[in-house]
């Protein structure tokens, strides 16, 4: 096996090799409103949650040899934004918005992506999308050489479609979440596998076939 040493590692190197191994991600399909109330829209799989109380998400925004991107600049300048969850359904105009357009330009009225008035925030969300979450803006944290930029928001409202949404969960089966891999390249869930929950841990047989746990 070979040792790579990440101190010889150019961005671009380590980039490659990150997103091949960090995977699969879920993707946020962020909108924001620029200064002339302008709706952009772009996605990003570099995102998970990071706390519960109150609920929130960090996304981690690239630069462009050390410009902001769209997304970046607007969350910065107006302090809110939407998470839609992108599903199997929407892999083509989430991918297509993820162009490198001209910051006056709006990705959904180009696109023709529906928006659909978020509750608590100004900018919109993506009708099509069953997951939209409404954040504002806790605090950014920028990390390394002007490369990155982690933005962390509170979820101030969760809408979720009552076909995929009971007794507060999410069904998994009806979601059907796409995940993102290197590069180009995506995946839909596979197969779902239910564990024990921990309290029944202890010595116990492994089991051959995962559908014959109690
Ligand atoms: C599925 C997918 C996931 C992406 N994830 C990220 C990400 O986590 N961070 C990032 O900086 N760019 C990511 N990108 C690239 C941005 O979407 C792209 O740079 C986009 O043009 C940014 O748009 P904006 O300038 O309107 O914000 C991703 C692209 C795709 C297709």
């Amino acid at each position: 096996m070979p040792l790579i040493d990440a101190k010889e590692l150019s961005a671009a190197d380590a980039y490659r090799l990150l997103v091949g191994i960090v995977v699969p991600r879920p993707i946020a399909w962020i909108t924001t409103l620029d200064g002339s109330g302008r709706v952009n829209a772009a996605p990003f799989s570099c995102y998970t949650f990071v706390c519960n109380r109150p609920p929130m998400l960090a996304i981690n925004l690239g630069r462009r040899d050390g410009t902001l991107k769209d997304t970046a600049r607007n969350v910065r300048q107006r302090g809110d934004f939407v998470v839609n969850v992108v599903t199997e359904a929407l892999i083509a105009p989430m991918h297509q918005s993820s162009s490198d357009f001209a910051p006056e330009i709006s990705e959904p009225s180009l696109l023709g992506i529906e928006l659909a008035p978020s509750r608590l925030i100004d900018p919109p969300r993506i009708a099509a999308s069953p997951i939209a979450l409404e954040c504002r803006l806790d605090r950014i944290i920028e990390l390394g050489e002007q490369a990155n930029d982690l933005v962390i928001g509170r979820v101030v409202a969760f809408n979720i479609n009552d076909d995929i949404y009971a007794d507060g969960r999410v069904d998994m089966r009806k979601f059907r979440p796409l995940a993102r891999l290197g590069g180009p390249h995506y995946a839909y869930l596979g197969e779902i596998i239910t564990m024990p929950s921990s309290d029944n841990f202890g010595p116990r047989p492994v089991l051959a076939n995962p559908s014959e746990v109690p």
